[in-house]
């Protein structure tokens, strides 16, 4: 599949070999994954995301309007955000109790990612489809964004730590994440949005804000590796141009 094709871009199954990780993903999530106190603060980071996501959703939708089906989204992200959490705990029990900044890996580029990607999303709406369906629009095509890249984040995290053979398992949220994915797909016609039409703009957009996030994490990790923080678990060097 290539980024000429968006009619399909909501395949995420068949995207997963495609390029949208950074080549220096996996590497990244190994040298996490490698050290406990890192590992637990980074899924810490993605229970804070979960988190901000289930709460964008709240705020999103009109409560009038909520179906069984948006109750269930609601409800999920909302496990994911404490799934996550207890898996930070397992990992180091007691060292992320809460998301204080010094319990995340890159959490101020984290939370900046999701913010910013909300914010232009929802000006971008403003300015294609205006009308009453602006709020509810800029739910679904910022949550298919950020479905579509925690899908592949989560599958290489799976991937690593299969590989280092760990005893924890993504593959649970992995799957819900899949479903919402093909819900958001059907929704947009609920409303009139082709989502083909608007794609190459909002995934370019949220490539580029990923990419910062991406590399503030990068040196994050470098820096635990040279200052020892990490125990000397982590690898002096990570690799920029690893294939995944
Ligand atoms: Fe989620
Ligand atoms: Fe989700």
């Amino acid at each position: 599949m290539t980024a000429q094709n968006p009619a399909h871009r909501l395949d995420v199954a068949q995207e997963c070999d495609t390029p949208l990780l950074p080549m220096n993903a996996e590497p990244i999530l190994r040298s996490i994954c490698s050290n406990p106190r890192a590992h637990a603060r980074w899924l810490n980071t993605l229970a804070l995301l979960e988190h901000i996501g289930c709460r964008k959703i709240v705020k999103a939708l009109d409560s009038n309007a909520l179906s069984a089906e948006l109750l269930r989204h609601i409800a999920e992200e909302a496990r994911h955000a404490h799934f996550f959490k207890a898996l930070s705990l397992k990992v180091a029990p007691g060292l992320c109790p809460d998301f204080a900044p010094e319990t995340l890996l890159s959490g101020v580029a984290a939370r900046a990612y999701f913010q910013t990607l909300d914010q232009q999303v929802a000006r971008r709406i403003e300015a294609i489809a205006p009308g009453p369906h602006e709020t509810v629009l800029t739910y679904l095509c910022v949550t298919t964004l950020v479905e579509r890249r925690a899908l592949h984040i989560y599958g290489a995290h799976q991937r690593v730590i299969e590989s280092l053979g760990l005893p924890l398992s993504l593959r649970s949220v992995l799957a819900e994440e899949e479903r919402h994915m093909a819900e958001m797909n059907a929704a947009f016609s609920r409303y009139g949005f082709s989502w083909e039409q608007h794609s190459d703009a909002l995934l370019d957009l949220e490539a580029s804000l990923f990419s910062v996030w991406w590399e503030s994490l990068h040196h994050e990790v470098q820096n635990l590796a040279s200052s020892g923080e990490d125990g000397g678990a982590m690898p002096r060097r990570i690799p920029m141009h690893s294939r995944l």
